[in-house]
């Protein structure tokens, strides 16, 4: 399905409603965590699980969470700007797929009337396209419900489709309560709906759990709905992939791989080189410009946005960072939350934390420590710096070692630095201090107090010299029988 369609579909006047089950714990992934919120190539499962009843225009979107409810909730509302559209209904107790999705009728308005989609949080691999094209053919034929099915050699535990001698859809019969000749149908059920409103609010209640599993079965309302007269349709893909509910850890890191290579794939399309695209781990939400090129080992998460021409040289993970054109990683950088400019050099080993923003023009250099410090165009800190909750201002050199107390075991505080300063090597900034610009700080000085423009300071310890102590210092230590070779043993 083109995008133009799809755009269609998510304009569609009709309204469409989505449930997404996910209260389930997943216990093969022998996890304290809800499977839901394991990562999958780098987002919570859930979230990519969401993303196509999104584009459909899903409204509302009814979340079932059961399974550390809260922190569910709390991801997909970070997750998505557009926080108005979801629900949460609370399936305290798994009492099966029927229930589930019982649960979550409260939180349909008793106006809503269209159809509603179901799905689960653990399918991340549907396609948006996958839907529209379920939510078409179920509108066209008329159908109470439909659901996809896919044909698989060994179709395992899934629920086997059921048809009459007509070749209609007569029932869904789970692999647990199947007869022996059920089990050989090929054709299974995917767990992906689409219903009329009026149909579920009546069927879903007549749901019972007299089965193998003593659990409330969705897939009874295929029979519900053929024994009041209504048409369920079963439509056929082959596109089994995205179907793939993930319960283990394997299969986490299968398809985490297939997900990456897709990315990866799509980028070097776009024009941007990946010296390793098997060592490339970068998300969905990453825009990345053209010749940008990315070296072996790094990650690229969140909504990171990188301009063109931008080189990484490897081993990086970076994380809601947007870095301008031209500027240039080298190896080991650790970024989060933050803005380089352009044509920055930061690393090797740097630390850029939350908060830090890079004007443009800047070196960040090996073993600088950055959080939430503005550093101005054209500013330097080449060597072994920490500089926190500071704001820098343009052309001003940082020198080796400067450090930013920022911190006195219960608030942070600011220091602000103007333009064109030498803050000399070892210089401690105990904050809350101004420096003005223009200021010539000797290296080694603790500045106590603000510092005007233009001004030379300096807190030096007056040096003393004692001639012949070195010698002496070896003397008295080979008397007692320890030997040394001098400095740096
Ligand atoms: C279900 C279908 C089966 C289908 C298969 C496809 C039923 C009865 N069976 O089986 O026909 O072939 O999916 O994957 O529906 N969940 C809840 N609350 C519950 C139970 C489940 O939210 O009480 C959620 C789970 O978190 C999961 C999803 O529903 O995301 C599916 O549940 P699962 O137990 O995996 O269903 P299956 O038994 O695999
Ligand atoms: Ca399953």
């Amino acid at each position: 399905m083109s995008t133009t369609e799809l755009a269609q579909a998510g304009r569609d006047p009709a309204p469409v409603a989505a449930i997404a089950l996910a209260a389930g714990l997943g216990t093969r992934m022998r996890s304290a965590r809800a499977k839901v919120l394991h990562e999958l190539a780098g987002e919570p499962m859930i979230v990519a699980a969401l993303r196509p009843l999104l584009a459909l225009g899903a409204d509302p979107l009814i979340v079932v969470v059961g399974h550390q409810a809260q922190q569910v909730e709390a991801v997909v509302r970070a997750a998505f700007a557009d926080g108005a559209r979801f629900k949460f209904a609370l399936q305290a107790d798994q009492r099966g797929t029927g229930h589930a999705a019982l649960c979550a009728m409260d939180c349909l308005p008793a106006s809503f009337s269209g159809d509603v989609l179901i799905t689960y949080g653990d399918m991340p691999r549907l396609q948006p396209g996958t839907l529209a094209g379920l939510l078409q053919s179920h509108r066209q034929c008329g159908a109470a419900l439909s659901f996809i099915s896919v044909e698989l050699a060994d179709p395992g535990a899934y629920g086997r489709v059921v048809r009459d001698s007509g070749g209609e859809v007569a029932a869904i019969v789970e692999a647990k309560d199947a007869s022996a000749a059920q089990r050989e149908i090929r054709e299974i059920n995917t767990g992906v709906y689409a219903a009329r409103t009026d149909f579920l609010r009546g069927a879903l209640g007549a749901i019972g759990s007299d089965n193998a599993q003593g659990e409330y079965y969705l897939t009874d309302l295929v029979a519900i709905a053929r024994g009041r007269g209504l048409a369920v349709k079963a439509i056929k893909t082959a596109r089994i992939g995205e179907f793939a509910g993930i319960n283990s850890r394997e299969e986490l890191a299968a398809v985490s791989a297939e997900i990456h290579m897709e990315i990866n794939r799509r980028l070097m399309a776009s024009g941007v080189t990946l010296i390793d695209p098997a060592t490339a781990y970068i998300g969905a939400q990453v825009e990345i410009g053209t010749d940008t090129v990315i070296g072996p080992n790094v990650q690229i998460l969140g909504r990171s946005k990188i301009g063109s021409g931008v080189r990484i040289d490897g081993t990086a993970w970076l994380r809601d960072v947007v870095i301008g054109d031209r500027s240039y990683l080298k190896i080991g950088v650790r970024a989060e939350s933050c803005r380089i400019g352009e044509d920055c050099e930061v690393g090797p080993f740097a630390h850029l934390r939350e908060g830090t923003e890079l004007e443009g023009h800047n070196r960040i250099g090996n073993f600088v420590e950055t959080k939430k410090a503005h550093i101005g165009r054209g500013t330097k800190a080449s060597h072994l710096s920490y500089l926190g909750d500071a704001r820098v201002g343009r052309d001003t050199n940082v020198g080796c070692g400067v450090i930013t107390v920022n911190y006195d075991g219960y608030d942070k505080h600011p220091t602000e630095i103007g333009d064109r300063c030498m803050v000399g090597c070892d210089t401690q900034l105990i904050a809350p201090v101004k420096v003005g610009s223009d200021v010539y700080i000797a290296s080694g000085t603790t500045v106590l107090r603000d510092i005007p423009d233009g001004t030379l300071a300096m807190s030096h310890h007056p040096q003393r010299e004692k001639p012949g102590w070195t010698a002496n210092w070896h003397k008295r230590h080979q008397k007692r029988g320890q030997t040394g070779s001098g400095a740096g043993s």
